[in-house]
């Protein structure tokens, strides 16, 4: 296949990279750079700068590399609290985005599209266990941008005929088995990067985000994917589309959830962590965890990676930021 990645160069684009080019595809890369890294871009890929809201930056790319048979979506902002301050950004970046790139589609004829959405459009389901067809209410804007997403993906496929995968990512963590891209960013928000720079002393303490909730511990539960496992699926998503022409909609989940606590207890197992505890951060749902199941049947892929796997691979990949700065 020729896979064109829109986001190629931001971390969880250029992971579906790797993994498209190991498994002998022919892949072309946009990008703004603009949270993304130009040395993230696998050599054997092609680079070519470009924003998605500008449809010339696609049109471009696509009549130049003609004929492309995938487009996969990573060029999206998603952080949830930057999302509740600035949602003019994010409906015109994540939701202008996706439309310009539908119609940069359709006017080369591309039929194929893999598109990143989130478990975030499922809000806080009443018993946080999540397949498919549970209720989609998000609570923030990040979650709205990509529901409204995925409903413009479905109405413009039924009326230009084109195909779609949608995939809804839980937690993705972890970095690349070759370490050359991993979760690399100044402002880390996310649970399992934080807990390894306290463990690394980047950072004093892990502030752990309540204990009120209802849960076994009162700590948060989550559902953690191994970014490459994530992208392995991307490759099968869109052969999939090539081979059938059928589209689809799963989660990208392991079925198994793991509280704040024991995911600092898991991180204990390869050095201590320094954490305390603190209040709630707002919006944060008590459970959610990925039913799978669909995404097996459909496309035989299940997660390869479990848990320790994740926290050893950020880990390591923390371990060489250090060496690479000179500070370990
Ligand atoms: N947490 C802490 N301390 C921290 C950071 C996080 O206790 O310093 C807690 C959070 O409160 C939460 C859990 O760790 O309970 C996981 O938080 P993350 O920020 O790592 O991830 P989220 O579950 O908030 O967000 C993820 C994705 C979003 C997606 C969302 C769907 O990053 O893109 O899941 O719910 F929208």
């Amino acid at each position: 296949m020729k896979v064109l990645v829109i986001g190629g160069a931001g971390y969880i684009g250029s992971h579906a990279v790797y993994e498209l080019i190991r498994a002998g595809h022919e892949v072309v890369v946009i990008d703004n750079l603009s949270t993304g890294l130009k040395d993230f871009v696998h050599p054997k890929a092609k680079f070519y700068w470009g924003d998605i809201r500008r449809k010339r930056d696609l049109t471009s790319v696509m009549q130049a590399e003609a004929p492309i048979d995938v487009v996969m979506h990573f060029a999206a902002k998603l952080i949830v609290p930057e999302s509740m301050t600035q949602p003019l950004q994010y409906y015109e970046n994540n939701v202008e985005g996706v439309r310009t790139m539908l119609e940069a589609m359709v006017d080369c004829g591309i039929k194929n599209v893999v598109f990143s959405s989130t478990a975030a459009v499922y809000g806080k389901p009443e018993n946080g266990i999540c397949n498919e067809q549970t209720p989609c209410s998000p609570i923030n804007p990040y979650g709205e941008t990509k529901l409204a997403s995925e409903k413009l993906i479905k109405w413009v496929a039924a009326a230009h005929g084109l195909n779609y995968c949608i995939f809804r990512y839980f937690n993705v963590a972890g970095a690349d088995e070759s370490l050359e891209i991993g979760l690399k960013k100044d402002q880390l928000t996310h649970l399992i990067p934080i807990v390894m720079q306290a463990v690394l002393g980047v950072r004093e303490k892990v502030v752990v985000f309540g204990d009120d909730y209802d849960t076994p511990d009162g700590t948060c539960v989550r559902d953690y994917i191994h970014v490459s496992d994530l992208a392995r699926a991307h490759v099968l998503g869109a052969a999939h589309l090539v081979e059938t022409g059928e589209s689809l909609l799963c989660n990208l989940g392991s079925n198994n959830g793991f509280s704040v606590k024991e995911v600092i207890e898991a991180t204990e197992r390869i050095a201590p962590v320094p954490w305390v505890m603190g209040p709630r951060r707002e919006g944060d749902p008590d459970f959610l965890v990925a039913e799978n199941a669909l995404a097996k049947k459909i496309l035989g892929w299940e997660p390869q990676k479990s848990l320790d796997d994740i926290l050893r691979s950020d880990y390591a990949y923390r371990v060489k930021l250090l060496e690479e700065a000179g500070v370990r």
